[in-house]
């Protein structure tokens, strides 16, 4: 360990953590946090540090069995420390194994322990009774782990061929699906398609809504031709319509429609799961890959985390069965997606991309690739509205002349 530049790493941590103690902003929060991570990786042993990570899938692991054990309602509930027996008699299970895994979330600060055998929450653990981030939890545990598992041996099948096609990505190969696109497939399962629409709901996490720091106003809302008529905003490829509801709770004032579109068992099932009506929220059955977009003429075409699913192919079949119903010099299309650096992409985002990669043969891209798909599909981006460290940016685009 070279102590001088622990002691250098020491000094970065504290200062970023005095600015964010001065301005409270997102952005020095996100430095500091990443100043204090550089700092205890100086400070683990290269060999150690293997080990954890190697072993990291377990901790997800026992995650998932204390979920299924119904012990973070119990312990959200708790303002004194809830002894072993009361959380191994919940489902009921065996106090001795209830031990064992909360042992390793109480290493992980998933859960605390002010006496032996006795728990507390933690914020972490208030946070695992919340649909969004068990939704999180249980389709990456669920639905993609055990593509993680199974990605290498496709890999080498494939001669390390980076995988662009839908039908042939690690989740056919996992799940021997044969010729049938994820989203199909999970169609097909009603439970993993609960469990991915939540996931969807908590895939922004603690980032900051679109609303909260894009200047909507300006590059939407304030248009003349603006009517209570006009679609506003349509979310294509929506899941359960979250990022429409925080659009509304926003901007409850806005003029014009608010649309949700998905594939219609989706759709389905976000009625089943949320309350669109309550948000004025109308929802549209569409497939962007074999139809035309139904509603002309709308001011923005929103889409989230869609297309990082698709390969520039795919992409481009999305393109032109939009561009029908666009209104040049008024319709706007807006991406909500990460917008990789060129050098030193923070985790999340690459992870993602690893994500995206084994479910449907997806990709995050850099500035130059999004660039690339938009001109070639007749399109033309307006602003990239680039987000530090782990945010999701916005591509603001329309049809090119
Ligand atoms: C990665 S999810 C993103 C969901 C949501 N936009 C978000 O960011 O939380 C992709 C969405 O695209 C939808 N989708 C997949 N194939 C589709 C298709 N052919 N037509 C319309 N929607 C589709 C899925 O059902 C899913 O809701």
């Amino acid at each position: 360990m070279d102590i001088q530049q622990i002691e250098a790493l020491l000094k970065h941590t504290q200062d970023s953590f005095d600015i964010y103690k001065a301005t409270g902003t997102e952005t020095s929060r996100a430095h500091a946090q990443e100043q204090a991570l550089q700092l205890a990786r100086s400070l683990e042993r290269p060999r150690d540090a293997i080990l954890k990570l190697a072993y990291s899938p377990a901790i997800v692991m026992a995650v998932k069995v204390a979920l299924d054990m119904k012990v973070f309602p119990i312990l959200a509930e708790a303002s004194s420390p809830v002894p072993l027996a009361k959380l191994a008699a919940a489902k009921p299970a065996d106090p001795i194994l209830v031990e064992r895994i909360l042992r390793v979330l109480v290493a992980n600060s998933i859960v605390a322990e002010p006496a032996p055998c006795e728990y507390l929450p933690t914020a972490l653990s208030k946070e695992l009774t919340q649909r969004p981030s068990i939704g999180v939890l249980e389709s990456l545990f669920c639905e993609f782990l055990p593509s993680f598992q199974k990605t290498p041996e496709f890999l080498e099948a494939t001669n390390y061929r980076n995988p662009d096609d839908p039908l042939v990505a690690p989740l056919q190969y996992t799940h021997e699906l044969g010729k049938k696109n994820g989203f199909t497939w999970l169609c097909e399962n009603p439970l993993a398609l609960s469990r991915f629409n939540s996931f969807m709901e908590g895939q922004r996490a603690d980032r900051l809504h679109w609303g909260d720091w894009f200047p909507v106003d300006e590059q939407i809302l304030d248009h003349p031709e603006i009517t209570s008529e006009t679609p506003l905003l349509v979310d294509i490829g929506a899941g359960r319509g979250h990022d429409l509801i925080g659009f509304r709770q926003r901007f409850p004032d806005a003029t014009g429609k608010l649309i949700l579109e998905d594939l219609s068992t989706v759709i389905d099932e976000v009625k089943g799961a949320q309350d669109l009506a309550a948000a004025k929220v109308d929802t549209q059955v569409f497939d962007f890959f074999n139809e035309v977009q139904p509603v002309q003429g709308a001011r923005a075409y929103y889409f989230k985390n869609v297309m990082h699913d698709w390969s520039d192919e795919k992409a481009a079949i999305i393109f032109n069965n939009l561009k029908p119903a666009m209104k040049r010099g008024f319709s706007k299309i807006i991406m909500e997606e990460y917008i990789l650096p060129d050098q030193n992409a923070s985790s999340l985002p690459c992870t993602t991309d690893m994500a995206v990669m084994i479910f449907c043969s997806g990709l995050e891209r850099t500035r130059q690739r999004w660039d690339n798909l938009l001109k070639a599909n007749g399109l033309r981006a307006l602003k990239y509205w680039v987000r530090e460290g782990e945010g999701l940016g916005i591509i603001e685009a329309e049809l090119a002349e």
